[in-house]
């Protein structure tokens, strides 16, 4: 069993609040609905719904900034009011906003560990970063990352030993011709041995597998790489990669627990079927502990009730549910926002806290404390959201801002930051601001 590591005992600096400006806004504000969840390798969309509606912006106790964000001066740190990991996808090494040397990476490490428990590395403790090369582990800067993790008394979520997307994928895996078992096996022990010696206990969980589903693909399962190497032994079965990555991370021996994560499979039954197809045939062998959900989600798209269906899913088979890379973007280009149509004002910024607080509400009523694997943003602050590329590439049109996180450009904390407190602290939600 996990625990969450003891904060108390950790090097904790304090938050530095940045004053704000205080003007008023006035504009239009816009709800979006339909779309599906959003994955760096997903094109599918789905069927979209525009909406669209009319608010001017009420008077309000925040303040926005010269870019019109709001901002809250919070008498909390999130993760304290959970007995879970509370986690962010943090950029390192030379990325950009990395928390170790982009400008404000000071400022951006006291927020993260005044707020949050736990890491996830964006990008850098993906397939290449860690092996690419068949006989060449390269640790050094997710080291960085999660010393930095370890020092300061949080945990680290694993993300991802096997993942088709290509630019993460290590060229010697591509028409690799010895024994594809045995190197993946090796793959996987190689880097969770790795974390459980250096820092024992840090890494507490991975996503072993991400993204097998492929709603398009031959029976439902992605047509990857690995699914070619190493694809279903008999039919109904799933494919034996995951089971050979599931199988070797367990073999590690290592006290860590085993995610499979996937995306819109929420409100897509199509695709929750086939991650609980998964889940069920790793459970057999006792191979995995929960199911991780990205929930890249809008503002009224999945429903309360998608992610509640979703998720007594998982706890029916007693599995974790861990919210593994959440933003919640105001813009849906899916459900027919314009990339200029859309101001982030005052109305806007409150429906977005009600939206985070009523998620993870609803994580909480669903799921029993025991199998609460975690709550996890995809992002510190909106500037570094991946969601602008996503649907620049996806759609063609700049989106200069989707305002999806909790916190504003300038590090200080949004209305939504205050949605997820009231929900840990158990109070209604509401959009007031
Ligand atoms: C994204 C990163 O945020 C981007 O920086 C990168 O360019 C592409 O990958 N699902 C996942 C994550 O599991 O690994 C993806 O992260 C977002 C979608």
């Amino acid at each position: 069993m996990l625990q969450i590591k003891n904060r108390e005992t950790a090097k904790l600096s304090p938050l530095i609040v940045s004053a704000l400006l205080a003007t008023t806004l006035t504009a239009c504000g816009g709800s979006s609905g339909g779309g599906s969840e959003q994955s760096s390798s997903s094109s599918e969309s789905s069927s979209s719904e525009s909406s669209s509606s009319e608010e001017s912006s009420s008077s309000s106790s925040s303040e926005d900034n010269t870019d019109g964000a709001f901002s809250i001066d919070p008498d909390f740190q999130l993760y304290a009011l959970a007995d879970f990991p509370v986690g962010v996808a943090v950029s390192a090494a030379g990325e950009s906003y990395s928390i170790f040397n982009h400008s404000d990476a000071t400022q951006r490490q006291n927020v993260i560990t005044e707020h949050f428990s736990e890491l996830t590395a964006g990008n850098i403790m993906k397939m290449s970063y860690l092996h690419p090369q068949e006989d060449t582990f390269t640790f050094g800067d997710a080291d960085e990352l999660v010393g930095f993790a370890d020092t300061n008394g949080m945990t680290v979520h694993g993300h991802a030993l096997v993942w088709h997307s290509g630019y993460q994928v290590p060229g010697f895996m591509e028409n690799y011709e010895g024994d594809f078992a045995a190197m993946l096996s090796d793959h996987v022990k190689g880097i969770v041995n790795h974390f459980e010696s250096e820092f024992p206990g840090t890494v507490a969980s991975w996503d072993v597998v991400n993204e097998a589903v492929d709603q398009g693909g031959e029976n439902g399962f992605r047509q990857s790489l690995f699914y070619n190497e190493l694809p279903p032994a008999s039919e109904g079965d799933i494919p034996e990669y995951i089971r050979v990555a599931f199988q070797a991370a367990r073999d590690t021996g290592a006290e860590i627990d085993l995610y499979y994560n996937d995306y819109d499979n929420t409100a897509n039954d199509v695709r929750l079927a086939k991650t609980l197809e998964i889940a069920d045939g790793l459970a057999e062998g006792d191979l995995i502990d929960g199911v991780g959900f990205q929930m890249h989600v809008y503002m009224t798209y999945p429903s309360l009730n998608d992610f509640e269906n979703a998720f007594q899913e998982v706890v029916d088979r007693g599995l974790k549910v861990k919210v593994t890379e959440l933003d919640v973007a105001v813009v849906n280009p899916y459900g027919g926002n314009a990339p200029d149509e859309l101001e982030y004002d005052a109305a806007l910024a409150g429906e977005q806290k009600q939206r985070f607080c009523d998620i993870a509400r609803v994580y909480l009523e669903t799921v029993p404390a025991e199998l609460r694997g975690g709550f996890t943003v995809w992002g510190l602050t909106d500037d570094e959201s991946w969601l602008m590329n996503q649907f620049r590439n996806a759609t063609g049109a700049d989106y200069d801002d989707v305002w999806p996180l909790l916190f504003n450009a300038d590090l200080s904390a949004k209305p939504a930051l205050q949605g997820v407190a009231d929900a840990f602290q158990g109070n209604a939600c509401n959009s007031d601001i």
